[in-house]
């Protein structure tokens, strides 16, 4: 399917669902205040990829916390949740930085998806998406 519509009405801040879309998992997480306050406090000076990596952003937007999500749904995380090293599937609320860890070569990423250590090169990707409404994401 080209795009996939989801609802989140269920969704409670601090979970999660992956769905499907284009043979890839894209996870849809609701973050908690902690997870968005940990996601904006971090320097960008420490990233190891400054790019938002956002396909709803320009190409060289910067990877701040808002540039990982979308204006208004701040909480949000929709991401296609393959690493960027080589592909595995990194595990939710796992590692060092609270976000995603990958169990394949040790890859870490931070609530925001992006890499903070480990051999990946770049933050987990955001696929394009919306809101259609308070309660459903439309993905691709
Ligand atoms: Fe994730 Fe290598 S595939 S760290």
């Amino acid at each position: 399917l080209a795009s996939v519509e989801v609802d989140v009405a269920s969704l409670q801040p601090g979970s999660s669902l992956i769905v499907k879309w284009r043979g890839k998992p894209v996870v849809v997480r609701n973050r908690t205040e902690k997870e968005m306050k940990d996601g904006e406090a971090v320097n960008l000076a420490d990233l190891k990829d400054p790019i938002a990596r956002n396909a709803n952003l320009p190409s060289d937007a910067p990877a701040t916390d808002a540039n990982r999500t979308t204006p208004g749904k701040e909480a949000w995380m929709v991401m296609v949740q393959v690493c960027t090293h080589l592909g595995c599937i990194p595990l939710g609320q796992e590692g060092d930085f609270g976000g995603w860890f990958c169990p394949c070569h040790g890859s870490q990423y931070d609530t925001a998806g992006r890499i903070r250590k480990g051999p990946a090169p770049e933050n987990m990707a955001i696929p394009v998406f919306k809101f259609i409404s308070d309660t459903k994401i439309l993905i691709g």
